[in-house]
């Protein structure tokens, strides 16, 4: 397949605070196979973070780490375009203009906006009510055929494809219209340690619900020593033994055993054994990368080279589709 003929894929992730395992497996590491089938945008999406209340200091250097995560995880600057996404002033300017075909009414209606309001009550701002126009803005601007998404941001990606949609017609063919991408054989959902019929999340208030990218090897295997099993004692993957089951699909999600592999691995052996093996495979499988992203960030001189060619490349490609909006709503050029 030629270059040009590639369809192009964008995704971001938020650098508000720890990445999970679980964003690891379901996201930054599809988006490592991705790059070589597809034209990438990988964006850390700082615009979206200060949607809710941010440590201005915090968030600079969870932008940085993220990024470093980024390209330790593999993601490579040579194939795709990695960048952060307010150094490309077009993502705003372009939610200014799309604000303008949407309703109120369809982004109170949002799920995320809804529990986040409730959960930043204090915080209500128009920022996060506009949160899924920045997304869409993402997207559109980079004419992305494809978004890899979780089921938590499918209401954000069919609210894009409205958007995109009513531009197009008010205005004339201007925006690609994009798909949701789900990876084949994807890696399971990860759900949380203490409660396996939530998904695993950062933002829980018990720690040990959850194992960050940055957690070194006792605290993951003491996390998982924690983890809640299921009564019985056999490791068998089954809808009854959701706790199980959860430690078995992220066991072969980081070793690359399937379930029979690893129920016949544990034959006989109780969950104690189990869950100290599933500890030791995480902590062995994130070590190359931690030591890889604590390297790239004490050279900041090159992360910073990367940064700036993909806000750059992203720049070059943004415009393009931002001009084109311009001129088709009646902006005079000056030309
Ligand atoms: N909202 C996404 C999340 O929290 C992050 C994101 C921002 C994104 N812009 C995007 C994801 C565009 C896909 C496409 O996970």
């Amino acid at each position: 397949m030629g270059e040009e003929e590639k369809k192009i894929l964008f995704s971001a992730v938020q650098p508000s605070g720890a990445v999970t395992i679980g964003n690891y497996i379901g996201a930054i590491r599809n988006f490592v196979k991705l790059q070589e089938e597809y034209d990438c945008f990988y964006a850390v999406a700082d615009l979206h973070a200060i949607t809710v209340r941010q440590e201005p200091a915090v968030l600079r250097k969870n932008t940085l780490a993220l990024a470093a995560l980024f390209l330790a995880c593999g993601i490579d600057p040579e194939k795709c375009v990695v960048f952060i996404q307010s150094h490309v002033p077009a993502h705003c300017e372009l939610t200014w203009v799309l604000n303008t075909v949407t309703y109120p009414g369809e982004l109170s209606r949002m799920t995320q906006f809804k529990d986040k309001s409730a959960k930043h009550a204090e915080n209500v701002n128009m920022g996060l009510m506009d949160y899924p126009v920045l997304m869409a803005s993402d997207i559109l601007l980079y004419q992305a055929a494809l978004v890899p998404v979780g089921a938590d941001q499918k209401q954000h990606l069919e609210i894009t494809r409205d958007l995109a949609v009513r531009f197009n017609n008010r205005y004339g063919q201007t925006f690609t219209v994009p798909e949701p991408y789900i990876p084949k054989g994807s890696g399971a959902k990860i759900m949380s340690l203490a409660d396996p019929s939530k998904k695993m999340s950062k933002s829980d208030d018990n720690p040990n619900a959850f194992v960050t990218m940055s957690d070194d090897k006792d605290t993951i295997i003491r996390k998982f020593k924690r983890a809640i099993t299921d009564s019985g004692n056999e490791v068998r993957f089954s809808e009854d033994k959701p706790g199980v089951s959860n430690l078995i699909a992220i066991y072969g999600a980081f070793t690359g055993k399937t379930v029979s592999e690893t129920e016949k691995e544990f034959e006989g052996r109780g969950y104690g054994d189990f869950k100290l093996a599933v500890g030791e495979a995480v902590a062995d499988a994130l070590a190359p990368v931690q030591a890889e992203q604590a390297r790239l960030l004490k050279d900041k001189e090159y992360l910073n080279s990367v940064l700036k060619r993909g806000a750059e490349s992203a720049f070059r490609a943004a415009r393009r589709t931002l001009s084109k909006v311009y001129r088709k709503v009646g902006f005079y050029s000056g030309e």
